[in-house]
């Protein structure tokens, strides 16, 4: 354990002791119990490799100076999860399954939470996939629950520094009245074609726009958008939009800072009008932009001249990451101590 080299971990994959299973049978779930393999022995016709009946979860769990092992808002995940298992037609796990299983996955793997100040942090992934072979489209009567974990670096090796980000027009991740508002990997693989192209181009992520009438913006990659304008955090609101545990939270801490939180339509000319922008969400917390590039305007828009993020964005990312790592008291009872 000692070999692992925290401060260069990758936001990768690194194997750990065990993770925890949970199986629905006869319309039941079982009790969380650990599992050593990596693998999963599954029938080739399951529902979740044909018809996508999977979602997922991602949290992390973070080590404070004071040697407690801290969850943030993990009950807001288990009810995310419970939504996304709904609308794609899954046994939801419970919220209490949920956290139950989220804890005994690092309590088995208490070693591998990386230490205080080591800028990593141990990544949490649940799953949810419908087990059942079956060939004709419909939900399945079988699921697996699974929770593992993993040690990662930080999100973005540079630290908090401005990215750049590209519209693109010529992709949408979610259909107005489809599935961008639920965590599940259909989302993910529309979205990896204009990541791709981004990355080709030399940027950091991508902005799409709402994918009726291209107006307005919709999410940043796998990470909502936010700005600030005067005394004001803005952020868009639709049906596409993942509702981002960070981004409430940013704007829970917005407010106690004494601005106005807007969450409406945001058009993308109110782009030039901003002060400043990022992306938010756990991986990062928040990802400082610098430029927006709209390549089929010819338009970029600056909002970082001196290469740092904005002193808005920078309060914000502090308050966050002090609360997550038990550094600022928990005043609005968002932390989960695990051990
Ligand atoms: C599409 C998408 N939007 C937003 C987010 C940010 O959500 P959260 O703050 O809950 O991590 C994520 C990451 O989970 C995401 O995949």
């Amino acid at each position: 354990m000692s070999t692992i080299d925290w401060k260069n971990l990758s936001f990768g994959y690194l194997p750990t002791n065990a993770n925890v299973r949970c199986y629905y049978k006869d319309g039941k779930w079982s009790k969380p119990e650990l599992n050593n393999s990596e693998y999963i022995n599954m029938h080739m016709a399951a529902t979740c490799l044909h018809y996508g009946q999977e979602a997922f979860e991602g949290l992390k769990a973070y080590m404070g100076k004071d040697g407690k092992i801290r969850l943030f808002r993990v009950q807001e995940n288990a009810k995310r999860m419970i939504e996304s298992a709904r609308y794609i037609q899954m046994a939801p796990p419970t919220e209490e399954m949920f956290v139950e299983s989220v804890k005994m996955a690092i309590e088995a793997n208490k070693e591998f939470v990386p230490p205080y100040e080591s800028g990593a942090t141990l990544y949490v992934r649940p799953l949810l996939i419908g087990t059942s072979a079956q060939v004709g489209v419909k939900p399945s009567a079988d699921y697996m629950f699974m929770v593992f974990v993993t040690p990662v670096g930080p999100y973005f090796k540079e630290g908090f520094k401005p990215v750049n980000v590209i519209i693109d027009r010529d992709h949408d991740r979610a259909a107005p009245l489809g599935t961008g508002h639920i965590k599940v990997g259909g989302n993910y693989a529309a979205s990896l074609i204009s990541l791709d192209l981004c990355h080709k181009q030399g940027y950091s992520t991508v902005l799409y726009l709402d994918a009726a009438e291209k107006k307005y913006i919709d999410e940043c990659g796998p990470a909502n958008f936010f700005a600030i304008k005067g005394k004001s955090y803005i952020t868009p609101k639709s049906h596409s939009i993942l509702p981002s545990i960070t981004n409430m939270s940013l704007m829970e801490l917005a407010k106690d800072m004494g601005l106005t939180v807007e969450c409406r339509k945001v058009p993308v000319e109110e782009l030039s009008t901003f002060v400043e922008a990022g992306a938010c969400g756990t991986a990062a917390v928040i990802s400082p932009i610098g430029k927006i590039v709209d390549p089929n305007q010819n338009h970029v828009y600056e909002y970082s001249k001196d290469g740092n993020a904005g002193a808005i964005s920078t309060q914000l990312y502090n308050r966050l990451k002090a609360i997550q790592y038990g550094d600022e008291a928990d005043k609005f009872g968002w932390i989960t101590i695990v051990r």
